[in-house]
């Protein structure tokens, strides 16, 4: 149970190191469309999400132990959802504390009316993470992923903006 603050903000080039340093977990890898190696592929890392949706540096305590972001917005209003915290800050509620605050902060400001996100089947963790923040399972898609040559069933899971908190 967390008894802390936790912020969402914009990410900033200053947070490169902490980028890396959060990319160094093997289960990073699929966070990143290339591997997060160096402080230039960090500060490569922050800067593209310009353009491409909302990305959030996810802060406790002014440290930053996390990402959460809507990107894929479509002429539907919908959303597409992902985050990542940092192994140190894991098993806190951080995820989905973030999580529930990017899901009110699209609905609210952003005017979205559905969000979705999709997590691998063997990853219980993220699936409690976006049960916990209000994201309801819709189905399995099966072998949609592939990492090294092994194809992964997709579980998805969605909010919509009339759903119950
Ligand atoms: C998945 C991830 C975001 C979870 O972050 P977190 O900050 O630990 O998440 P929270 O603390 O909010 O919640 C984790 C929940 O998963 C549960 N959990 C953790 N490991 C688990 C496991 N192996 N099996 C079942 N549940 C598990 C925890 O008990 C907790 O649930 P609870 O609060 O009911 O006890 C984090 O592990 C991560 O960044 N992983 C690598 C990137 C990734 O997988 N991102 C998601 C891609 S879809």
């Amino acid at each position: 149970m967390l008894h802390t603050t936790i912020e969402l903000r914009q990410w900033r080039d200053d947070d490169t190191p902490a980028v890396l340093a959060a990319f160094q977990e093997p289960d990073m890898r699929a966070q990143a469309p290339w591997p997060v190696v160096t402080l230039r592929d960090a500060m490569g890392w922050i800067a593209a999400w310009s353009g491409v949706g909302h990305a959030f540096a996810v802060t406790l305590d002014g440290q930053v132990v996390g990402n959460v972001a809507v990107t894929d917005i479509d002429v539907h209003e919908t959303g597409w959802v992902s985050y990542w915290t940092t192994p140190e800050a894991r098993g806190r509620g951080v995820a989905a504390a973030a999580t529930a605050q990017l899901a009110r902060w699209a609905f609210r400001e952003r005017g979205l009316f559905r969000l979705e996100l999709g997590h691998r089947t063997n990853n219980p963790a993220s699936c409690r993470v976006a049960t916990k923040a209000g994201f309801r399972p819709e189905g399995i898609e099966r072998a949609k992923l592939s990492h090294d040559g092994v194809r992964y069933d997709v579980e998805r899971h969605a909010r919509l903006a009339t759903d119950r908190p």
